[in-house]
């Protein structure tokens, strides 16, 4: 395993030597975004100084050369998640156009009026929404999974809810709000039982986990650039070839075709049949580089850093008077989400920004969880490879200071 040095890794985060309101940035917000490293910068300033041009389209030098470096960087993705065929791998805009890519395009070729589709109930509403709209418009039914005190599956109802009609499961790897870790293998064997067909949001998973879509045998695996150390405006949808080759263009455009003519076209073979218009060619060759960057680091010593952190921050959490936290797992991601008696999260969140630390307030993007913990808002503090022991301490005792500003009669 690599060395893990968390002084140098802050030294790859330009935003870190920055101030906020004067404090020096503590971060504590990477599952809704994360920031990033130089190499990541440099990589896309250089592509733009030395090699900006648009992929597939010309022959000149700088647009072969383009269109090698986003080729590459497809295959780059297929080793990433272990892919069979770098065919297999769809660039999307992010995590939340893959789940509407396959709610519209599978949908469209293989879920018919009546017939049924799996969620949870701690999806984003990334993962909620499309499979509305498709539901309303193609009559099919939604059917939910609950979650348990601890905030994990209730894998006993969701045995009870497949059967014969169930024709897709979707559901998180790891849940945005209460970090939990989804026994994706599982859920993943149990639903082909019944022939159904499984995708999995790894939106958040992707910078904490080894992904390996052989290995757990999802159908479909979706995550977003920019929640791995990578830019916006670039996602990927990996399905496995046989499906995407059964399924329709999700949108029409430039490049997904193979003839046009004025009454019809035809398309092009997956991957390019789903990636209509201009790609995010830049956004592209910056994932490039989050992946080298993820890689060079390693996941295991990742891993390891992140779990400290968690153990030393939810200890340190719990310690507080009047905190509930909301998902307390046993497979959990360094995500903690909670309430504190007598301050509003959003009233807590002012109060850290005010000292620098950024930490996410309100529903979230996932109101069902929050219902579920009869809560309409929360805290989360998400951390990072880059976040430290002394972050999480000086956060910590800002809580205290807050709840003390709010309960005088409160003491630490
Ligand atoms: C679990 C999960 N799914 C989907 C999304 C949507 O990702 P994006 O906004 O990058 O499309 C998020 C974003 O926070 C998420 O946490």
């Amino acid at each position: 395993m690599k060395v893990f040095d968390v002084w140098k890794i802050r030294e790859d985060f330009p935003i870190l030597k920055k101030t906020m309101n004067g404090k020096p940035l503590i971060y504590f917000d990477s599952a809704t975004t994360t920031q990033k490293p130089h190499m990541v910068i440099e990589a896309m300033k250089r592509f733009y100084e030395e090699e900006y041009s648009s992929v597939y389209r010309a022959n000149y030098e700088i647009a072969a050369r383009a269109t090698e470096m986003y080729s590459i960087t497809r295959e780059k993705v297929q080793r990433f998640i272990n892919a069979r065929d770098e065919e297999e791998i769809v660039f999307t805009r992010g995590t939340t156009e893959a789940i509407n890519l396959v709610a519209y395009s599978f949908g469209q070729a293989f879920i018919q009026e009546g017939d049924e589709i799996i969620i949870s109930e701690m999806e984003h509403h990334s993962n909620i929404v499309p499979w509305q709209l498709f539901c309303e418009k193609h009559g099919a039914i939604i059917r939910c999974i609950p979650i348990n005190a601890q905030g994990e599956l209730c894998l006993d109802i969701f045995e009870e809810l497949l059967n014969e009609r169930t024709k897709l499961v979707s559901i998180a790897h790891i849940a945005n709000v209460m970090g939990t870790i989804n026994p994706i293998h599982t859920v993943i064997r149990k639903a082909h039982e019944y022939g159904a067909k499984v995708m999995i949001d790894g939106a958040q998973a992707v910078s904490h986990l080894l992904i390996d879509v052989q290995d757990c045998d999802a159908d479909f695996y979706a995550f977003s650039g920019h929640k791995m150390y990578g830019p916006t405006g670039v996602g990927v949808l990996y399905g496995k070839k046989e499906l995407l080759e059964a399924m329709p263009p999700f949108m029409g455009g430039g490049d997904m075709i193979d003839e046009v003519f004025i009454d019809h076209a035809t398309f092009q073979k997956p991957p390019l049949r789903f990636e209509a218009g201009t790609p995010s060619v830049v956004e592209v060759i910056g994932l490039s580089a989050a992946i080298d960057y993820i890689e060079s680091i390693g996941r295991k010593a990742m891993d390891m850093w992140q779990n400290r952190l968690l153990k030393h921050a939810t200890e340190q959490l719990l310690d507080i008077k009047g905190i509930q936290m909301i998902g307390t797992a046993a497979q959990k991601a360094p995500i903690l989400s909670f309430i504190m008696e007598g301050i509003h999260p959003l009233d807590l969140g002012t109060i850290l920004g005010l000292k620098g630390i950024a930490i996410r307030t309100g529903h979230l993007c996932a109101q069902p969880t929050l219902r579920h913990f009869g809560v309409d808002t929360l805290a989360r503090i998400a951390l990072d490879i880059f976040n430290t022991h002394e972050e999480i301490d000086i956060c910590m005792h800002a809580i205290k200071e807050a709840a003390v500003l709010f309960k005088p009669e409160m003491s630490y």
